[in-house]
């Protein structure tokens, strides 16, 4: 794949929110397509709250890279009707600064801890009695006048985001009186989403175009918004400024998108387990070393993507290269012995 292509791709995985992003952001839960029942159910207690005039419970929202979790966050303050508090897990340092964020917090504002999972595990000590029992134990002082007091917290919504929900500690997990884990989107939804998206950027588009673009999204609506501004480029100086089936297919085979949303990255871990472990099984550090990545951003990028898809399978002895993986690496698939020929 050339340069441009798997460019995309990375940078989605890992850029913050460009303005782009924020423009496309869907405002209200009608607007925010796909993820049916994650929807279902924050509606449900949303209305729930509502109703009973209480704050809403503490979220977690869980998934990989450019789903929705932010925008999310943002509606789910929206709907209740207050103020969003936007904080990232890594940049708060010490107790104090957790401290200036909870004590500006009012009845029922959502407090969103992006990256929740990076955040400083000492920490996580303070937050736990500010969500359970709305209080803050703070020390003040140092050596042997230092003592410890409790202010109390208004009541507030902690909606917290990670790509990590295997690092977050039980007592922090255990804390959200809802889990809400986010999926690949599906083709079909995520060619609405690039029709909305083209009708706010005013980017003429036909359903085609919108398939061609949705099928190499790898099922992440942020993928799918990048392309999609790529193609209309491509449009706009090749094609007469519009994005049918053909153009976008030809757009986005000039940047070298594999059909399949597979990327640079993704063909060299198949190819490493295929050909140099063999098909596997084989441990992630080993993958991570062959193809010269971290093991975490395979095991959170890459690998979530290679599964839906049926390239690859985790089990407890490794990784494994399934037949869908031989294939697109042009190769013959072993054959291997049916579980009946191993009998005696
Ligand atoms: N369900 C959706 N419907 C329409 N657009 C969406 C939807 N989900 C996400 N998007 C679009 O994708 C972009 C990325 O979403 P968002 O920033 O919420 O993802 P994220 O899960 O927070 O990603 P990250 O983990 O990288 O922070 C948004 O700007 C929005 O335009
Ligand atoms: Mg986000």
């Amino acid at each position: 794949m050339s340069e441009s292509g798997s460019h995309i791709y990375q940078q989605a995985a890992e850029a913050p929110a460009s303005p782009f992003d924020v423009s496309l952001r869907p405002p209200v839960f009608a607007e925010f397509q796909g993820q049916q029942k994650a929807v279902e159910l924050l509606t449900m207690r949303v209305e729930a709250a509502r109703q009973r005039g209480d704050v809403l419970d503490h979220v977690l929202l869980c998934g990989p890279p450019g789903l929705g979790k932010t925008s999310l966050a943002h509606i789910i303050a929206a709907s209740v009707g207050r103020e969003i508090h936007v904080c990232n897990g890594p940049q708060i340092e010490k107790a104090g600064d957790l401290a200036a964020i909870l004590t500006k917090l009012e009845r029922g504002d959502v407090l969103f801890i992006d990256e929740i999972h990076r955040l400083h595990p000492k920490l996580e000590e303070y937050l736990y009695p500010a969500m359970e029992d709305y209080k803050l134990d703070i020390i003040i002082d140092q050596g042997p006048s230092a003592r410890s007091i409790q202010l109390p917290l208004p009541r507030f919504t902690l909606v917290g985001a990670t790509t990590r929900s295997g690092m977050l500690t039980a007592p922090l997990r255990s804390r959200f009186g809802m889990v809400s884990r986010l999926d690949y989107y599906q083709e079909t939804v995520l060619a609405d989403i690039i029709e909305r998206s083209a009708g706010l950027l005013d980017i003429s588009l036909d359903h085609e175009g919108a398939k061609e673009i949705a099928a190499r999204a790898r099922g992440t609506p942020r993928v799918a918004n990048m392309l999609l501004r790529y193609v209309r480029d491509f449009a706009q100086v090749r094609a007469n400024n519009h994005i049918d089936g053909p153009v976008a297919d030809a757009a986005l085979t000039l940047i070298d998108i594999d059909r399949d949303g597979i990327d640079e990255m993704d063909k060299r871990i198949l190819e490493a387990i295929i050909f140099k472990f063999d098909g596997g099984p084989v441990g992630l550090n080993s993958v991570a070393v062959a193809v010269g990545e971290d093991a975490s951003t395979l095991e959170e990028v890459n690998e979530p993507y290679l599964i839906m898809k049926g390239f690859l399978k985790r089990t407890p002895r490794g990784r494994v290269a399934m037949p869908a993986a031989y294939v697109k690496m042009g190769v013959p698939p072993p054959v291997r012995p049916a579980a009946a020929d191993l009998l005696p």
